[in-house]
């Protein structure tokens, strides 16, 4: 990125289940959080990027660019961007670079979704059009299915097995244990997870994201204008990567391996000018345990095959090396697909900023990097922020 761009305020609903209301609802209380904790007029947006995957399915509900600037109560341009799981991640992106080329000075970003106003089956189906449909669909893939794949290669090739995956739930059910806006605030021990329901094997019920409802929504302006209109804006996004890879599982060379995050990462480091040493805090796709694993070597915190043991060493922890998914993450925080990617862009400011429950966790950092993937990683955003010096 040429500059870096402040994030003048964030929003987001609580996550979980509310059936009952539309996500055009649930974007308008997200966007209107942002844009008061921004101090800006509704009238100072200049342009709108929203994330979304499964509207027209949960909801019939297409052309949600201007139906998102509606709720938020704007009448900016607006386009909805869709990712699958990395829909609203695209949107932060395409946003801040509006803003850092100097088109806009000031840009809503965010997305929403409804899921649990289907069941669990439809859901499922909805979901599945992340995948490939010509083939992977047609074979009865779906994500469980998929991921629970690259879960039992990882312990072919590497060893492991689902007791050190179970860490990863249990870390993050506990950073949610505050988490007012998170779908599930109570702990869980290994063997709860090791005990509960099979899914998809390895799977059980805790190595999954939940169905869940949600939006999130945040206001990026450029430097002059948070000067002008005095705005505090204390984190700024200061690096942006995106990366893609085959569709299908099957057309991978590895399946262990995701390089569509690595190539996200290297390109968002690169534009914010740090190493993954510089890091201090992540957010990370954790849909699926496994996914957390993944994300953590292909953004380079560990080599291959080594990840896996970084929750249960508690490095991964609150008060390890490196805090991932203090807000919860998917697994505990909930996972509304299209309004993840923001969402971890708002609960990242927060903890840099100092005002999340977490942030005490955290108090001296000052680099935090989200990590927000579609389907099985065929898509990714990786996205900087910094604390403004
Ligand atoms: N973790 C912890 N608890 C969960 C949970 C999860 N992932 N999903 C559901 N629960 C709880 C519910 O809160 C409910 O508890 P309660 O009885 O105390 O109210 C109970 O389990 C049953 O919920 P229900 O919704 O009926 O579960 P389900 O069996 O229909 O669905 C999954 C569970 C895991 C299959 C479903 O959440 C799922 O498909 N998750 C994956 C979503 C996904 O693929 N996302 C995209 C990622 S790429």
């Amino acid at each position: 990125m040429v500059r870096q761009v402040p994030i003048a305020g964030v929003g987001m609903t609580p996550f979980g289940k509310s059936p009952e209301r539309t996500a055009r609802e649930l974007f308008g209380d997200a966007a209107s959080e942002a844009i008061a904790d921004a101090g800006i007029e509704p009238a100072a947006v200049e342009e709108v990027f929203y994330g979304n995957f499964m509207g027209e399915f949960a909801e019939g509900q297409g052309h949600q660019g201007p139906m998102a600037a509606e709720a938020a109560g704007v009448t900016a341009p607006a386009t909805r961007f869709d990712s699958a799981c990395a829909s609203s991640g695209a949107a932060v992106r395409f946003g801040a670079r509006a803003v850092a080329r100097g088109d806009a000075d000031v840009a809503l970003v965010g997305g929403a979704e409804r899921m649990t106003n289907l069941s669990t089956a439809d859901g499922t189906s909805a979901l599945a059009a992340a995948a490939d449909a010509l083939w992977e669909v047609r074979a009865g893939v779906t994500f469980p299915g998929a991921y629970s794949l690259m879960a039992n290669r990882y312990f072919h090739e590497y060893g492991g097995g689902r007791e050190e995956l179970a860490h990863v739930a249990v870390k993050n059910h506990e950073n949610a244990v505050e988490n007012e806006l998170a779908q599930f605030q109570r702990s869980i021990e290994v063997e709860d997870v090791l005990e509960a329901p099979t899914v998809c094997s390895p799977f059980g019920l805790y190595d999954c994201s939940p169905m869940s409802d949600g939006a999130s929504a945040a206001v990026l302006v450029s430097e002059e204008y948070a000067e002008e209109h005095g705005l505090e804006t204390p984190v700024a996004i200061t690096g942006t990567g995106q990366g893609s890879d085959g569709l299908a599982l099957h057309d991978r060379a590895s399946m262990v391996e995701t390089p569509a995050a690595r190539r996200a990462g290297e390109r968002a480091f690169a534009d914010a000018g740090i190493e993954p040493a510089d890091v201090d805090v992540a957010e990370v796709h954790d849909c699926f345990t496994i996914a957390e694993v993944l994300a953590l070597e292909s953004l380079g915190f560990y080599e291959p095959g080594e990840g896996l043991a970084a929750a249960r060493e508690g490095e991964t922890t609150a008060d390890g090396e490196l805090p991932v998914n203090l807000s919860g993450g998917l697994k505990a925080k909930g996972h509304p697909v299209g309004a993840t990617g923001c969402a971890q862009i708002s609960e990242m400011t927060k903890l840099l900023r100092g005002d999340h429950v977490n942030s005490d966790a955290v108090a001296d950092a000052e680099v935090g990097v989200t990590h927000n993937a579609g389907g099985t990683v065929a898509s990714c955003v990786v996205t900087v922020l910094e604390v403004m010096g």
